[in-house]
């Protein structure tokens, strides 16, 4: 048996040191912390006892194979009530998700970017932020959004779902930070899109990154979230096979080949 598949049972069976530390902690606990989240389509048991801290201000890749749970998991720590999270705790700067609404964790400063991107039909770009702006707690102001996505504003005035698959990502991503978050998270930003466009989207998380905003990121594209990110967190059959740094994923030939299949 490997190192890796004998750290993946004692992540799937228990973590006494880890939940010690989570729940006593005699060091300050991270920013943000999911502690052993189960969750469930219906019947189905998907989210099987995931764990992992994220530090303020780092992206995180969080990778693995189509179908590992990455999705499920962005989900639950959302709170989006499916999967239901039907056990664990998930804290964001000493806030207490898991006893939140989608709707609360959402005001406590997380933010969630589907896959789909979600763009409103029959609002322009200007519109689609404006509405994120509705209530408080407002974030950037729509100019800084300009500025981190210069073609936005070019298009400002044009209907959202007729942008370009890049500047709907951008859209999306500016639309989050419309809110005032401290967790952004983000579910294959890069899918679909063109090498170039990539290239754009990863420089303004670079950005977003120095402004002092957290990011997990999910990708299928998981060499170009590894240079990017600080740490990486690989999930198999819905739990963390690997948790550690980026720069170990991207040089370990095995990891990459036996999780990653890359
Ligand atoms: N709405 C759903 N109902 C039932 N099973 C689902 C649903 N969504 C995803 N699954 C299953 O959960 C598992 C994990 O899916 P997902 O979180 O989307 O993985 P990933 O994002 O890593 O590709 C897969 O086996 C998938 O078939
Ligand atoms: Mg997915």
């Amino acid at each position: 048996m490997s190192q890796l598949e004998l750290d993946r049972g004692v992540a799937n069976n228990d973590r006494p040191d880890f939940s010690k530390n989570a729940n006593h902690a005699a060091t300050a606990p991270a920013f943000l912390a999911v502690h052993d989240i189960h969750a469930y389509y219906g019947e189905s048991y998907i989210v099987q006892g995931v764990s992992f801290n994220v530090h303020e201000g780092e992206i995180l890749a969080l990778l693995g194979r189509n179908g590992a749970g990455k999705t499920s998991t962005l989900r639950a720590i959302a709170q989006i009530g499916s999967p239901m999270m039907t056990h664990g705790e998930v804290w964001l700067d000493h806030q207490p998700l898991h006893r939140m609404s989608s709707h609360e964790a959402s005001r406590a400063g997380l933010s969630l970017v589907p896959e789909d991107r979600r763009i409103i039909p029959g609002l322009t770009v200007e519109e689609n932020i404006q509405l994120a702006q509705i209530a408080p707690p407002i974030g950037w102001s729509i100019e800084r959004i300009y500025e981190l996505f210069p073609r936005l504003g070019e298009r400002r005035k044009q209907e959202g779902v007729t942008l370009s698959g890049g500047e709907q990502q951008m859209l999306s991503i500016g639309r989050a930070l419309a809110r005032d978050i401290k967790v952004l998270l983000l579910d294959e930003p890069y899918e679909g899109l063109a090498p170039v466009i990539v290239d754009e989207i990863e420089k303004t998380l670079n950005i977003i990154k120095q402004q002092g905003i957290t990011t997990i990121l999910v990708e299928q594209n998981a060499v170009r979230a590894l240079k990017l990110a600080d740490r990486a967190v690989i999930l198999e059959s819905g739990g963390v096979v690997y948790d550690g740094t980026a720069k170990e994923v991207l040089e370990n030939e095995q990891l990459r080949h036996d999780y990653l299949a890359i």
